[in-house]
């Protein structure tokens, strides 16, 4: 028999056949299902032999592309650099072994590293305290929202309604402030693509300054550009009784150079999948600790782990929000943050900080005579380049550039966001990609330019010997959702 290419495990299924023959035993007792629930059939289970079962998933894990197989200049959203250090300590016995309910009297030595992780915080971000429950960027953002309203209404301030955020900022920024119950007033970024104080000026203006809540904003913002107005920005906000949110993703461009707490930000997140080598596969599991100035302390959610008098100390906040997610959060990746912290040190962070910078300038210098670059300046720790001449003169997208790219071995920019710049494709090397690296991608993407001028009909047909999956109909497959497949029939549904 031989099997299709993308023959699935059922297909490779022969009766009898079995990868572990455990020893016969006569067992004396015998197990029934209560009445009602029992199968009406034994499950199909595929029959496989040992190889034929570490073949197949082998052979899927080779089909995915990961920062562990090639280049990944994907901006923002997720760590480029997982030690397997920080790994070998997230699976010593006393972590990985620990039970989330054992009391924490068994369990000092955790509440110690979780107690520093939590300074760290503190002394990196230039905040005093910080809850490490939240489990990801997105949740330390409703978290913060949830934690304003709260401080808020605490102080007889609840017409407080109004967020202002920025049109350069993540889409998770508005939408975590309005699941909290604010209105989202967005503003529009000045022509060099920073966020505009008279701008901000007009809300506080039109609304009246007792209803503003605060801003959300990313520094450096999404286009990879430094917040040079922010101090500014917080003078304004602060005179108002208003609050300042730092949505942390970008953390990694100002790490030992410049503290969100130093710029006027009351409250931040943290992307610890971002910024503090810990893996973000698939959406998760990461953590977005947040992290506040002190008069926002009371309002924290769950446990808060600090150090007193040099001793480690549990918190419970006196006015808490509550739980943001049960125990204390995905320990096992605070882990990770932690041997991160003390494997790279104060100074080695400061360096994360300074190439992440240097490489992202480095490719952009390379690139920009290709590409668009339409907020071109000095940039941070990533920039934004353009298709949308290419789409103009030849029809090709943005997308078409991504799937060129993968052929050749390298993972996707982030491509469609930020939503200010059309056909967008938002590049972030990191610091801790090599020059040759760097050089590699720069021709590639050189040559993609070249490609597209002199055939662009031929760069829009993928190469199906090169890419595993070739033009999906992504609208298509998420308007007819099919979540589920019969193996006994191959029915769907
Ligand atoms: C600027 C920015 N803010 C917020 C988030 C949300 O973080 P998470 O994916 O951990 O929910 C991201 C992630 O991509 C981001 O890039």
């Amino acid at each position: 028999m031989t099997y299709a290419k993308d023959a699935l495990i059922f297909d490779k299924s022969v009766q009898g056949r079995r990868g572990v023959r455990y020893p016969k035993r006569n067992f004396n007792w015998e197990f029934t299902a209560p009445e009602g629930l029992a199968p009406e059939s034994a499950p199909f289970i595929p029959e496989v032999s040992h190889l034929d079962v570490v073949r197949h998933y082998t052979r899927l894990s080779l089909r995915t592309f990961g920062v562990d197989t090639g280049f990944y200049p994907l901006g923002s959203c997720t760590m480029k650099y997982n030690p397997r250090l920080c790994d070998k300590a997230a699976g010593f016995d006393g972590f990985a072994g620990v039970h989330p309910s054992q009391p924490l009297i068994t369990a000092d030595g955790i509440v110690e590293l979780l107690a520093e992780t939590s300074e760290w915080m503190c002394e990196t971000t230039g905040m005093e305290s910080f809850a490490l429950q939240p489990a990801a960027g997105a949740q330390g953002e409703f978290a913060g929202m949830l934690t304003f309203r709260k401080y808020f209404d605490h102080i007889g301030e609840s017409e407080r309604e109004i967020m202002i955020v920025p049109d350069s900022a993540h889409g998770t920024n508005p939408a975590s402030a309005a699941v909290a119950g604010f209105n989202v007033v967005e503003v529009k970024s000045t022509d060099e693509g920073l966020t505009d104080p008279s701008a901000i000026e007009a809300v506080i203006n039109k609304y009246g300054a007792e209803k503003i809540a605060g801003i959300m904003l990313t520094n450096p913002n999404t286009l990879g550009l430094y917040e040079s107005h922010i101090c500014e920005i917080a003078d304004m906000l602060h005179k108002i009784g208003a609050l300042l949110y730092y949505d942390g993703a970008n953390l990694n461009a100002l790490l030992g150079i410049v503290r969100p707490g130093d710029m006027g930000f009351d409250l931040l997140h943290l992307n610890t999948h971002k910024t503090f080598s810990t893996p973000h596969g698939g959406g998760g599991p990461g953590a977005g600790p947040i992290g506040v100035k002190e008069k926002l302390a009371p309002f924290l959610p769950g446990a808060v782990f600090c150090v007193k008098n040099g001793k480690p100390e549990v918190v419970w906040p006196e006015h808490s929000i509550g739980r943001m997610k049960a125990w204390w959060g995905n320990f096992l990746v605070l882990v990770r943050t932690y041997a991160y912290f003390v494997h790279i040190g104060a100074r080695g962070l400061r360096r994360v900080a300074e190439n992440a910078v240097i490489n992202a300038n480095y490719i952009q210098e390379g690139i920009k005579d290709a590409f668009e670059i339409p907020y071109y300046a000095r940039c941070m720790h990533e920039f934004v380049a353009s298709a949308e001449h290419f789409k103009r003169e030849y029809g090709v997208t943005a997308k078409d550039v991504d799937k060129k790219l993968l052929e050749k071995g390298i993972h996707a920019p982030t491509t469609y966001f930020p939503l200010i710049v059309h056909e967008a494709l938002m590049i972030e090397p990191t610091d801790t990609e090599s020059k040759e690296t760097l050089d590699h991608f720069i021709e590639v993407m050189k040559g993609l330019a070249e490609a597209i001028k002199s055939d662009p009909e031929k760069f829009k047909k993928p190469d199906a010997n090169l890419l595993q999956v070739v033009n999906p109909d992504e609208t298509a497959a998420a308007r007819n959702f099919i979540p589920r497949w019969y193996p006994e029939d191959g029915r769907q549904g």
